[in-house]
């Protein structure tokens, strides 16, 4: 087992304990007092950074440059934001002329709206290896829609780019910068962007994911797609699993199924990440873990019957890179069905948003989860789960979050009805975004918090460069075991699975001090070592000191092997 950093929370308790000490230092104290248990865990705070973002955030994805783009649907009627005097109401469907995509400045916390000439409903995305987002499929007349989007350009529709109609389709970088889009209601086979060269079939069938559609309510769509360090996709779908070479598109390799039988996918919707890669691992190690869900039936039950159940309490976790890998089972504080899980740049995973009773689907989600719960992957099994500060806002189905360059999680979105809902029901329409401060953003850290002062633009793969920062208080101490660098991949949120989301943590060498007095360090890094580690694109890399990520990430591009530098 790899060696854990200090926790903030463990260095917290030790700050606590001196500012005692040196206070007892000048007056008189009872001892009782000196002996005070340490202050609690930082339970989080939520921020409201917008009451009204004018869509709902059904899908979000953070952008190199610090925007985050959030789209709804553009056939559920108007939003509540109109398209700029300049922008033309392009959208047949949208013919209401408001907007149904909202690009937001993290910077200035202002907000653009966008025209969408096709409907994205309940789409795909990834983000291309040049930070362009490729967003694939929707609804009606988006359904076999690409569409590019870039802040200066918009969007822009490649028309009839899919083989097929894609709706709940899942997309996922691969080690070579293409783009691997999977599945999608009654699609069983995949495609790429760019396309094959035009000598093979554009589709390669995929009958894993007719296997496992479940009669009523279907149960495998978006399924969760992890590239692993050995460059092969785990897919997992209802309670099932496989690893494929999509390249090669060889047979698949069956994975255990989840015990317990419990449906994880759309919408039964639990969700997944792949847990942090670490330089300590074996090159080719990965773990994945998949949290929450429905039981069987549960949709049915909730559509046809009225009746909600409970949602599912259990995580899995299994390395799909060994052997013979086993699932090992754990159970959340709490149930529940529709949550996200966000990687942080500490390498917990946040789970938010979601519900307790019912399933994903308009109108089928009760009693709503408002507080996150923090799990960590390197503690004991049993002390793996914190339960964090609760929001005052449900987030029910279409809900969506992200982290972003401040290491804050993005909350948006809750739409559990056919259009804009505001008044007479129980999970009114969300139109506002939230930011959740998870515990390491604790202003009594603000110390000890690495401050990056500079980073590379870009790096090729295993290239060793130089990050510089500052640590106020100058404390950095012990050397490079203290010092970590994760590079995070923005990923595309929708309905519960964060599509291309990924942390690596880095090698770090040397760290000197730059300047006798102050708290000025320069860190050597490794950048990732393989494509399959770390596919081409825009990392936020965070700087780790004593556990507590820098008070922001630095955009670095890894470019493609063999580009030019
Ligand atoms: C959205 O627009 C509707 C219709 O104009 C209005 O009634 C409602 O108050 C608005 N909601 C918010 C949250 O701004
Ligand atoms: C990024 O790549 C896509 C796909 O090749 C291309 O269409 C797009 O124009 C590129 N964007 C930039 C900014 O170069
Ligand atoms: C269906 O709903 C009724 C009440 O409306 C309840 O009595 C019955 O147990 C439900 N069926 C199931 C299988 O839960
Ligand atoms: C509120 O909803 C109830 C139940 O759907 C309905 O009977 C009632 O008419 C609604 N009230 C208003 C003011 O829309």
């Amino acid at each position: 087992m790899p060696k854990t950093s200090t926790s903030p929370f463990l260095l917290l308790s030790l700050i606590i304990t001196t500012c005692i000490a040196h206070a007892a230092g000048d007056t008189w104290q009872e001892p009782e007092e000196v002996q005070q248990p340490a202050a609690a865990i930082f339970p989080g705070e939520w921020q409201l950074l917008h009451a009204n973002t004018g869509v709902s955030a059904m899908h979000m994805q953070l952008l190199p440059g610090d925007f985050v783009l959030m789209f709804d649907r553009t056939d559920s009627g108007p939003s509540n934001i109109s398209l700029d005097a300049l922008s033309p109401c392009v959208s047949r469907a949208a013919a209401d002329c408001t907007a149904h995509s909202v690009l937001l400045d993290l910077r200035s916390n202002t907000l653009r709206p966008y025209p969408l000439a096709t409907n994205p409903w309940c789409s795909s995305a990834a983000l291309l290896p040049n930070g362009t987002l490729l967003q694939t499929g929707g609804f009606s007349n988006g359904d076999r829609i690409a569409r590019l989007f870039s802040p200066s350009d918009g969007w822009l529709d490649l028309p009839d780019f899919l083989a097929v109609r894609r709706w709940y389709a899942t997309d996922i970088l691969l080690a070579d910068g293409r783009v691997l889009i999977l599945g999608g209601r009654r699609q069983f086979n995949f495609e790429f962007f760019p396309r094959d060269d035009v000598t093979t079939a554009q589709l390669t069938l995929f009958p894993f994911l007719e296997e496992t559609t479940d009669i009523d309510g279907e149960n495998n769509l978006y399924p969760f797609l992890h590239l692993l360090p050995d460059g092969n996709v785990f897919a997992f779908a209802n309670d099932r699993a496989v690893v494929f070479d999509p390249y090669n598109r060889a047979p698949l390799r069956r994975l255990p199924s989840i015990p317990g039988g419990v449906p994880r996918n759309y919408p039964s919707s639990g969700s997944s990440v792949l847990l942090p890669l670490r330089p300590e691992y074996s090159p080719s190690h990965a773990e994945v873990l998949v949290c929450g869900g429905a039981p069987r039936g549960a949709y049915r039950l909730a559509l046809r019957n009225g009746t909600f159940v409970a949602a599912d309490r259990t995580c899995g976790r299994i390395a799909p890179t060994d052997p013979n890998p086993v699932w090992a089972m754990e159970e959340m504080p709490v149930p529940r069905v529709m949550g996200d899980m966000v990687l942080l740049p500490t390498g917990d995973v946040l789970i938010v948003n979601g519900a307790a009773a019912g399933t994903a689907g308009w109108e089928l989600g009760r009693e709503a989860v408002t507080s996150p719960v923090l799990y960590s992957p390197e503690t004991p099994l049993g002390d793996r789960f914190v339960v964090l500060a609760g929001s005052g806002v449900p987030r029910m189905y279409h809900s969506s979050a992200t982290l972003d360059t401040m290491g804050r999680v993005l909350v948006g979105g809750s739409n559990p009805h056919v259009g804009y809902v505001f008044d007479n029901v129980t999970y009114p329409t969300e139109l506002s975004l939230e930011a959740f401060l998870p515990p390491y953003l604790d202003a009594r850290l603000d110390g000890v918090r690495p401050r990056i002062v500079a980073a590379p633009v870009e790096a090729g793969y295993g290239e060793v460069v130089h990050v510089r920062f500052e640590v106020p208080g100058g404390a950095v101490s012990g050397g490079p075991e203290e010092v970590r660098v994760a590079a995070v991949a923005p990923a595309f949120a929708t309905h519960s699975f964060g599509m291309n989301q990924r942390v690596v943590f880095l090698a770090v060498g040397n760290v000197v001090q730059l300047d006798a007095g102050g708290g000025v360090y320069e860190a050597q890094v490794a950048a990732p070592p393989s494509p399959s580690v770390a596919p081409p694109g825009y990392y936020l890399w965070f700087v780790l000191h004593a556990g507590v990520p820098s008070s922001a990430a630095a955009w670095v591009r890894i470019r493609p092997l063999g580009a030019a530098t």
